[in-house]
């Protein structure tokens, strides 16, 4: 146990007002959990605080609010004795301490109070259950009853109590355990690790809102592979995307391989996670090869193929974000188009790109091209050097095809140079199946080059192809 003194943590000025709440009501409280760690980890200051003391979170919560300016409203939530107080960007979370576990997505009330120490007992992770005293006495002082502040020396996750207890506690803490190593670059005590792996069925009975906040935490760290490695050799992967799992393993056929597309795929999420900070597009690199094992065929001349996984895949993107809760807006829609045209650029840069091969490209892509390219160049993991550089090469190239093609043509919010009104007017033809084929051969004669995306340009076209067709202007 340690009894050193962080006064520089509470720079804040709501300290002192917490402190000295804290004394008028005559209640211990100490700051404690994720801003102490982020504090003492220099992560940069955290946007919550939690509050624990040793009485009722509730009073104190409701001291501090009447002290502060333009006494702000407090949110208070009986049945588990938590209030909170939300200031600007910070959120202040006050608890009586308990002997009980706590989380906040608990649905069981709180039954008993109980000390610091029994407090700190019963929450996740040795780094998490770091106090600093708010009290007079010892204002500053680090309570540090489990080696914690060793823990993140050593950027080890642990548990307070016996793992299987902890674990059992919160299940979600399994999840958090992963979410941690993943963002912290920590290790898992192997006992935490073993413990784990024995409780995963538990995971069944989280709420798949929690399961999904902490796979997002995982997919926005830098080396996302790291948790999910974790999630697979715990085995919790098989519960939470079985999809993932069914990636993994070599096939070999008449002395044909095909890849393990789950490493691969990881591989694949770590590269783009150092172009990208799009969630949804590092959520499309882990997905964009989903559909490869429904569709792996073994075929005596073309050997191993996995025909028409892109268009597979985009549905299963549809079917696991269902399961998982998540949205199904177009953050979904755009997972999915990048899964189906994940294989679009890598034939592109196969052989030599033509513009109306990159102006099909950016018609299909629109503005959600450039997030294609950036998930194509992920998806080159050839250990071959010269492969390596050969695919990097050409998708340079096609982005500046790109660029220049785009330049010229204007493809990428295309808007059809005549409208529908204009051909009826100029066939004077009412609304109908031909007007569609009309705008149609247009938009085609423009995707393959034949005529510029122009207005003059467009309506020549028209007009001779109806001369050929025998539609003639009225
Ligand atoms: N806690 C716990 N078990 C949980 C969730 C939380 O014991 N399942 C405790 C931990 O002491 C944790 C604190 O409650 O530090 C606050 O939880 P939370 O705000 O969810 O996490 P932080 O640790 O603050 O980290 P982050 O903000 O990165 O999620």
């Amino acid at each position: 146990m340690t009894s050193q003194k962080h006064i520089a943590a509470l720079s804040n000025p709501v300290f002192e007002l917490i402190a000295d709440s804290a004394a008028a009501l005559a209640v211990d409280c100490y700051v404690i959990g994720g801003f102490v760690r982020d504090y003492l980890l220099k992560r940069g200051t955290p946007k919550d605080i939690d509050i624990v003391a040793i009485g009722s979170g509730i009073e104190l919560a409701k001291k501090v609010a009447s002290k502060l300016p333009g006494k702000p409203e407090v949110a208070v939530f009986k049945n588990f004795g938590t209030a909170m107080i939300k200031l600007k960007e910070l959120e202040i979370e006050f608890v009586g301490a308990r002997k009980e576990s706590y989380y906040r997505d608990s649905r069981k009330p709180v039954v008993e109070n109980g000390t610091l120490q029994e407090d700190q007992n019963r929450r996740d992770f040795t780094i998490n259950a770091l106090a600093i005293s708010l009290n007079k006495k010892d204002y500053g002082t680090l309570i540090d009853p489990f080696n914690g502040l060793e823990d993140l020396e050593n950027q080890l996750i642990r548990t307070p109590l016996a793992p299987g207890i902890t674990y059992s506690d919160d299940p979600l803490r399994m999840m958090r355990a992963i979410r941690f190593a993943a963002q912290l670059d920590f290790t898992i005590h192997p006992e935490s690790l073993k413990a784990i792996t024995s409780h995963k069925k538990r995971i069944k009975i989280v709420s798949r809102e929690r399961i999904v906040d902490e796979l997002h935490k995982i997919m926005a760290a830098k080396k996302p592979s790291k948790g999910l490695a974790l999630l697979h050799k715990t085995q919790l992967l098989s519960y939470i995307l079985p999809e993932l799992v069914a990636l993994q393993g070599i096939e070999e056929v008449e002395g044909q391989k095909h890849k393990d597309n789950f490493w691969h795929t990881l591989e694949v999420v770590d590269n783009i996670a150092k172009t990208t900070d799009n969630l949804w597009l590092r959520w499309a690199a882990l997905l964009h090869d989903i559909g490869k094992a429904p569709t792996k065929r073994f075929d005596k001349k073309l050997g191993w193929t996995f025909h028409a996984h892109e268009f597979v895949g985009a549905k299963m993107v549809y079917t696991i974000f269902k399961r998982l809760k998540m949205p199904l807006n177009d953050k979904m829609k755009f997972v999915q188009k990048m899964v189906l045209m994940s294989s679009r650029p890598i034939v592109l840069s196969e052989d030599y790109a033509t513009d109306s091969a990159v102006r099909r490209l950016v018609f299909d892509a629109g503005d959600h091209v450039d997030d294609l390219m950036t998930l194509c160049e992920a998806d080159i993991t050839t250990k071959n050097p010269r492969k390596q550089r050969k695919y990097k090469n050409n998708f340079k190239l096609v982005r500046q095809k790109i660029i220049e093609v785009e330049e010229r043509d204007h493809i990428r919010n295309f808007q059809p140079p005549i409208s529908g009104e204009e051909i009826m007017a100029t066939f004077n033809l009412k609304p109908s199946r031909e007007i569609g084929i009309i705008k149609e051969a247009i938009k085609e004669a423009i995707l393959e080059g034949e005529i510029p995306n122009e207005y003059e340009a467009a309506k020549k076209y028209m007009l001779k192809k109806a001369k050929e067709s025998g539609l003639l202007p009225k």
